[in-house]
């Protein structure tokens, strides 16, 4: 594993200078108190080689053996070329192929069961799989219903096959529903409504989110995902060691860990510090708890779980080795 984030902070208090807002307001609300912001003209690769080197580096694996790069993102370079190709140039990965994965707050969750499956397939040994973010180039500081909540930052992990039955990315849940594209999107910038100085007058390049209905689906989609993962293999909350839930808000892991049947110091939580860093929430705390706190033992079962934009949602069950 290995992670990147930024330097520089932005505190609630911070943002109480910015807009009418209050830190009581935030952490009541939300859980964060502060958040990461990228230096301006440093793109998301940039974060995303600096966490992929530090996971090949703690692996011992040179770049050169890398099979594949998948990185989950909303926040790419640019359109094209991918971000998977910039970090495959960054780190020398001469042998590599990759792409990026749209799947907004999922990009994470997804993007692992993608590279499981091509571990699984026995073409590949090592599929590096990144979430990385930088949020706070699409994020509009004038508008307090959203900018407390966003923050940058990149986690990274190298997939390998696994030689042991029933240890490693057991099973996953995973889905996606349309219907949720009005509630949270960028507006303008894609095809449909190319970038031009009236979209940028109009600040439609920045994130569009109503955030009380995301928030009801959020609750119920992560939760309904999680619960089923575990019934869907004989397992109930006492048999989870590790709960790591996407950082959207910590009123929405709460909900999400009671309706598992989990008490919260089974649930990494790290929302206060970083916000949500989108594709790097999942990554990030699966970091602080392996490397920083070795919380999980050959067999303890995890469970990771996400809700974004689209809408899209997904729950990975795995046995740690
Ligand atoms: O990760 C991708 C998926 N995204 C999510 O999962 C986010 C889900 N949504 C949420 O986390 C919450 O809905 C928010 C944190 C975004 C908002 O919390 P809420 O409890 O749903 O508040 P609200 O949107 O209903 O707003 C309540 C009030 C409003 O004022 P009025 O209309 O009641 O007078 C807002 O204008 O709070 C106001 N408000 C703020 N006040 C101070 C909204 N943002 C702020 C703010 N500071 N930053």
């Amino acid at each position: 594993m290995g992670r990147f984030l930024p330097e520089r902070r932005l505190t609630n208090e911070d943002l109480e200078k910015m807009v009418d807002t209050t830190d009581e307001w935030i952490r009541t609300r939300t859980g964060i108190r502060e958040r990461r912001v990228l230096e301006p003209g440093r793109g998301c690769s940039y974060m995303a080689i600096r966490a992929a080197q530090e996971c090949l580096d703690r692996a011992g694996v040179a770049a050169s053996e890398v099979d594949a790069i998948i990185v989950g993102t909303v926040t790419p370079d640019m359109f094209f070329p991918s971000t998977a190709c910039l970090v495959q140039q960054g780190l020398g990965a001469e042998k590599a192929w990759g792409f990026d994965l749209s799947a907004g707050c999922s990009g994470f969750v997804f993007s692992l069961t993608t590279g499981a499956q091509m571990i699984e397939s026995g073409r590949y040994d090592k599929v590096l799989v990144i979430g990385a973010d930088v949020m706070s180039t699409i994020i509009d500081y004038t508008d307090r219903n959203t900018c407390v909540l966003f923050g940058d930052a990149a986690g990274a992990v190298l997939l390998e096959p696994c030689q042991e039955e029933d240890y490693g990315v057991l099973d996953f849940i995973q889905r996606v529903d349309g219907s949720g594209e009005p509630y949270l999107h960028m507006k303008a910038g894609g095809s449909r409504k190319p970038a031009s100085l009236e979209t940028v007058e109009a600040r439609e390049h920045y994130v569009y989110q109503e955030g009380k209905r995301v928030f009801k689906f959020a609750v119920t989609g992560m939760a309904d995902v999680s619960v089923r993962i575990l019934e869907k293999n004989g397992l109930e909350g006492k048999d989870v060691t590790l709960f790591i839930p996407h950082q959207a808000n910590l009123r929405i892991i709460e909900a999400c860990a009671q309706r598992m049947g989990l008490a919260m110091d089974r649930v990494v939580v790290n929302i206060d510090r970083y916000a949500n860093t989108t594709a790097a929430t999942i990554p990030l705390c699966l970091y602080e708890a392996v490397v920083e706190k070795d919380a999980l033992k050959k067999g303890d079962y995890l469970v990771m779980s996400a809700f974004g934009a689209g809408f899209t949602w997904g729950s990975v069950l795995v046995r740690w080795i």
